[in-house]
């Protein structure tokens, strides 16, 4: 770009209209980005899930319990979700040093290569995109690091927000289902969606049995946390 033309978001950094690592999302500050989570992040989690939890608390299971939760059970939490092993996965995804949201791979069935995402966006966060942004990164993943097959999306017959989700990003029907009620506004009685890996995706962790095409990789995004 030449200097005459460049252009800035509102909190000073360059706007480069062709590198979205460099778009603010919506009207905040900074873009939207995400990493692993990792011991340590406690500290940011904490304030989200405790701020969240009420409303949170219909569909997502631990956000019941949050009421009780002090720093050192979202430290456990935490610690949980770092020594979990494929198929479980998560990303925590940010907005410059704030948790906005958070998105995991889980089992579905006894299809090893099968998996589903689960998410949930932070109060004041929801409505804007992230959601949305969060099953695509989850679906990447999936489809190009680890090789899946399938990834399913699943939700409460009665969580309207989060069945627009499936829809606006092409999943295909598969199937209802009952399960257990966890979350306080559930009714057990559960919707199914599916994504099949694109057939142009190239080979992942499940066809290999190893990650070595990704060892150099790093994701564009910059995480300020
Ligand atoms: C479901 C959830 C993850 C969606 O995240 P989000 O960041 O708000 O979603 P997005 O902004 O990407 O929006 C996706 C679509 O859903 C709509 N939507 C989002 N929140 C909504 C709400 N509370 N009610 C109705 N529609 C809603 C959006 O309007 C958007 O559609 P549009 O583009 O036509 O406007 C979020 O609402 C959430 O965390 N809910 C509580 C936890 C949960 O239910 N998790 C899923 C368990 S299966």
């Amino acid at each position: 770009m030449e200097h005459s033309e460049l252009r800035y978001n509102n909190n000073g950094t360059i706007y480069d209209p062709e590198d979205f690592t460099t778009w603010n999302w919506g009207d905040y500050d900074y873009p939207l980005a995400c990493r692993e989570i990792r011991d340590g992040d406690a500290q940011y989690l904490y304030p989200v899930m405790k701020r969240s939890a009420k409303m949170l608390k219909g569909y997502v299971e631990w956000a019941k319990y949050s009421p009780s939760w002090d720093f050192k059970t979202v430290s456990q939490f935490v610690k949980d979700h770092v020594e979990d092993e494929l198929p479980r996965f998560h990303l925590v995804f940010m907005i410059g040093k704030q948790i906005v949201g958070f998105g995991s791979l889980a089992p579905v069935n006894e299809n090893l290569k099968d998996v589903q995402v689960a998410l949930w966006v932070g109060l004041g966060h929801q409505g804007k995109g992230i959601g949305q942004w969060i099953v695509q990164t989850l679906e990447f993943y999936a489809f190009n690091v680890f090789g899946f097959d399938r990834v399913y999306y699943q939700h409460d017959s009665s969580n309207r927000a989060s069945g627009k989700l499936p829809q606006k990003l092409g999943y295909k029907w598969s199937h209802t289902f009952d399960v257990e009620k966890h979350a306080v506004n559930e009714t057990g009685f559960w919707y199914s969606w599916v994504k099949v890996r694109p057939r142009e995706t190239a080979a992942g962790l499940l066809d290999l049995g190893h990650m070595e095409n990704w060892a150099d990789v790093t994701m564009p995004w910059k995480c300020m946390i």
